[in-house]
C-alpha cells in the first residue's frame, strides 16, 4: 500500500504544500497579530492624549471627574495624578499593577507627547501608555491609561479561530487537488502496469490509449510499439523454426533414404558410388547451414571478426571470379566484369569475399541458361561500389522488402532445385554493415536485379572485432 506510487506523490505533494502553506500562514498571522496589537496600542494611547489635551485646556475637578466618569464606562481604565505621581481620579479600582506602573514611572524627565510604557501584553494584565498634562510649559500629572490583555488575546483568539478555520479548508482543498492529480498521473501508469503484465502473458494485443501528448502519452506509444515488435518477433521466430525444421529435415530424409537404400538392398557399385555421394552432398549441404547459422549467431553476439586490411579491388574480384567461373559454365552464363586497377579499400577481404560470392551465386542461380551477369566496381572520394546486375528472373516487389531476412525464400515451397536455404543475403547485409557499409537491392520480375554495396573507404588498419 505505502508503495503505491499514487500514495507516494501524493504524500509528497501533500507535505511540500503544506510545509508552504504553514510558512505561508504563520508569517501572514504574525502580520496580522502584529497589525492587531499595534492598533489596540495606538487606540489606547490616542484616547489618553485626547484625554491630556482637554485637561491642559480645562485642569479643574470636574473635569478630571467627567474624565475618570466617561472611561468607568469604558473597557478602558484611566488614572490621573498629579506631577509628583499621586493619584487624582480613578475610573475603575486601582489594582497593584496599575500602582506598580505608576510609581515606576519617573516624574523628573517628563515626555513631550504620550509614550507606551508596557506593552508586555502575553505577561501582564494591563498594557499602559501615559500622557503628559502640561500647562503653559509647566507639568502638571500625567494621563495613565489601561487596557485589560484580554482585549488583545481575545482578538487574537479570534484570528486563530479564523485561521484554523481557513488552515483545515485548505488542507481538504489540498488533500482532494492532490488525490485527482495523482490519480491522474497514476491511472494511466497503472493501465500500462496492466498492459506490460498482458503482454508477459504473450498477449500482444493491449489497446493501449495513446493520444496523451506528454509524457504519459510517449510510454504508452512506446510500449505498444514494443508490443508490436514482440509480435513480429514471436511470428518471425515461428517462421524461423519452421523454415529452420524444413531446412534441416530435407537433407536428413535424403540421407536416411539413401542410407536404407544402401544397408537393406543389394546394389551395384554404380548404385552404391551415387547414393553414397548423394548422402554426402546432403551432409555437405547440411554442414553449410550449420555454418551459417552459426555464423549469425556470432553476428548476433557482436563476436565475429572482422580484420580490416587494405585491399586492392581488382584482386579480389579476379579470385573470386576464378572461383565462380566453373559454376557459371555450367549454366553458360557470362560474366562480364569492370573494375580499374586503382580501386582499394579497408574490408575484410575473406568476408567480402563471402558476400560477393552469394550475390554471384544467386545472380547465377536465378538467371536463365545463358544469361549475364555484370560486375562494376567504382569509386568515389570517400565510398567504393560494387554493382552485380543479372538478367535473371527478378524477385517479385511484395518480397523485394525480406529477402534481407534469415531463411527467407521467394520460393515458398523451399524446392531444392536451386538449393539455396534463404541465409546468403542476411549474412551478406551483416557482413557489410559491420564495415559501416550499406547493401541495396533492386530487382523487377522478367527483368533482373541489381545488388549495390557501398562501403566507407576508411583508413582502419587494426583488427576489430564485429560491431554493429
Ligand atoms: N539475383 C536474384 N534474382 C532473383 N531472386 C533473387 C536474387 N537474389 C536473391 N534472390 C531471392 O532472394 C532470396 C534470398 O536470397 P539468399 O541469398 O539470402 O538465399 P538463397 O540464395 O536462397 O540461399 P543461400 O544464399 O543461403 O544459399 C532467394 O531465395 C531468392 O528468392
Ligand atoms: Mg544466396
Amino acid at each position: 500500500m505505502v508503495n503505491k506510487l499514487s500514495l507516494k506523490i501524493g504524500m509528497l505533494f501533500f507535505f511540500v504544500i503544506l510545509i508552504i502553506e504553514g510558512l505561508l500562514y504563520f508569517i501572514l498571522y504574525m502580520n496580522l497579530a502584529g497589525e492587531r496589537i499595534e492598533e489596540i496600542i495606538n487606540n489606547l494611547l490616542a484616547r489618553g492624549n485626547t484625554h491630556s489635551e482637554v485637561l491642559e485646556d480645562n485642569f479643574e475637578a470636574t473635569t478630571l471627574e467627567h474624565v475618570g466618569l466617561m472611561e468607568s464606562a469604558s473597557e478602558f481604565v484611566v488614572i490621573i495624578t498629579d506631577e509628583a505621581g499621586k493619584i487624582l481620579v480613578h475610573s475603575d479600582p486601582v489594582q497593584s499593577e496599575m500602582t506598580e506602573v505608576i510609581e515606576r514611572t519617573n516624574y523628573d524627565s517628563i515626555p513631550s507627547e504620550g509614550v507606551v510604557i508596557e506593552e508586555r501584553w502575553k505577561d501582564r494584565q494591563f498594557i499602559a501608555t501615559d500622557s503628559p498634562i502640561t500647562i503653559n510649559k509647566e507639568h502638571r500629572g500625567h494621563v495613565f491609561m489601561f487596557a485589560h490583555t484580554n482585549q488583545v488575546k481575545r482578538v487574537l483568539d479570534h484570528l486563530s479561530n479564523q485561521f484554523l478555520f481557513i488552515g483545515i479548508i485548505t488542507v481538504v482543498l489540498t488533500i482532494i487537488t492532490i488525490f485527482i492529480l495523482s490519480r491522474f498521473i497514476t491511472l494511466p501508469l497503472m493501465k500500462i502496469k496492466r498492459a506490460t503484465e498482458q503482454l508477459s502473458e504473450g498477449n500482444h494485443f493491449i489497446g493501449l490509449h495513446t493520444e496523451r501528448r506528454d509524457e504519459l502519452g510517449e510510454l504508452a506509444q512506446a510500449i505498444t510499439s514494443l508490443s508490436n515488435d514482440l509480435d513480429r518477433l514471436k511470428n518471425e521466430r515461428n517462421e524461423f523454426l519452421a523454415s529452420i525444421s524444413h531446412e534441416l529435415r530435407t537433407p536428413l530424409t535424403y540421407m536416411k533414404g539413401y542410407a536404407d537404400i544402401v544397408y537393406s538392398q543389394a546394389l551395384t557399385d554404380a548404385d552404391l558410388k551415387e547414393y553414397i555421394s548423394i548422402i554426402r552432398e546432403e551432409t555437405e549441404n547440411l554442414s553449410i547451414l550449420i555454418k551459417h547459422l552459426f555464423e549469425l549467431a556470432k553476428m548476433d553476439q557482436h563476436s565475429f571478426p572482422i580484420r580490416r586490411e587494405k585491399v586492392f579491388l581488382k584482386q579480389l574480384v579476379t579470385s573470386i571470379v576464378d572461383l565462380i567461373t566453373p559454376v557459371l559454365e555450367k549454366k553458360d552464363v557470362a560474366l562480364f566484369v569492370r573494375c580499374p586497377n586503382h580501386i582499394s579499400c579497408y574490408i575484410d577481404p575473406n568476408r567480402f569475399q563471402q558476400v560477393l560470392l552469394n550475390i554471384l551465386d544467386n545472380a547465377n542461380k536465378y538467371s536463365v541458361k545463358g544469361g549475364e551477369i555484370k560486375l562494376e566496381v567504382k569509386d568515389s572520394d570517400r565510398y567504393i561500389e560494387i554493382i552485380v546486375r543479372d538478367q535473371g528472373e527478378g524477385i517479385p516487389k511484395t518480397d523485394l522488402p525480406y529477402v534481407f531476412d534469415r531463411l527467407y525464400r521467394v520460393e515458398k515451397s523451399r524446392s531444392r532445385k536451386n538449393g539455396g536455404s534463404g541465409l546468403g543475403l542476411a549474412i551478406a547485409k551483416e557482413i557489410v554493415e559491420a564495415h559501416d557499409g550499406i547493401i541495396q537491392i533492386y530487382s523487377e520480375q522478367d527483368v533482373g536485379t541489381k545488388v549495390i554495396i557501398k562501403v566507407p573507404k576508411g583508413e582502419v588498419i587494426e583488427e576489430c572485432t564485429f560491431n554493429r
